[in-house]
């Protein structure tokens, strides 16, 4: 395990009720949730649309919590100062996007913010090797990016094991994002993450917020 001394569920708020924002992020609060996590979509590094900074700046305001703003937008570089402006704590950005990943990670470190670097299912989990010195965080894609609510892809793991121990060594906290849910989070216990994002099994009509959360939560802690 690197840096946290307990895994942590950072739910994403791509699923909540955008018309009761600060209630559903309230009750993560309410449950105890150290972390948030935004996905920021353009509309063309993948097919669908989020918010901007605008809301990451209301966010910001309703909770103290670690905001980590995942950017799946084209030519992050642009934009980066003004997600940090608004709040975000981390900032995470697909390498195929950045015309210098190293510069990229530089340019978040120097504004302040910490700095990740997320894998797709069809990209080597390798390829983030010669930056991990510079990384804070590891997001592994277990879906493709654009949608909640879609299944999770058990191979996205095959070749972690290789990496796990560079990874851990230079402490990067290695997050997966994608299809987590009561079931699929058990059968990542021993895997080696530090923190699974939940959307939809977080925000839904099932339970509370809060339920919800706690119930992942256990799957993670129990013994
Ligand atoms: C997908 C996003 C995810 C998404 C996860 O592009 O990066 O963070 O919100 O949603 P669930 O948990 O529903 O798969
Ligand atoms: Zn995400």
């Amino acid at each position: 395990m690197a840096i946290l001394i307990q895994s942590q569920i950072s739910p994403s708020v791509l699923s909540a009720d955008f018309s009761q924002l600060g209630d559903q992020i309230g009750s993560i609060d309410n449950a105890g949730g150290e972390v948030l996590h935004l996905d920021i979509m353009d509309g063309h590094f993948v097919p669908n649309l989020t918010f901007g900074p605008m809301v990451v700046k209301a966010i910001r305001k309703m909770t103290s919590m670690h905001l980590e703003a995942h950017l799946m937008i084209s030519d992050p570089d642009k934009y980066i100062e003004g997600y940090i402006q608004a709040g975000a704590d981390c900032v995470l950005v697909h390498p195929s996007t950045c015309s210098s990943v190293s510069d990229t990670l530089n340019r978040i470190h120097d504004l302040g913010a910490k700095a990740g670097l997320v894998v797709n299912p069809d990209e080597k989990l390798s390829s983030v090797s010669p930056f991990i010195h510079q990384m804070d965080q590891l997001l592994i894609m277990s879906v493709y990016p654009g949608f909640g609510g879609q299944s999770f892809i058990p191979e996205v793991l095959d070749s972690l094991p290789k990496i796990l121990s560079q990874l851990e060594e230079a402490q990067v906290l290695i997050e997966i994002d994608g299809g987590i849910n009561l079931q699929t989070i058990q059968t990542l216990r021993s895997a080696g993450i530090d923190r699974y994002v939940a959307g939809s099994a977080v925000f839904n009509n099932q339970g509370t917020p809060k339920q919800n959360y706690l119930n992942l939560l256990r799957q993670i802690i129990k013994d």
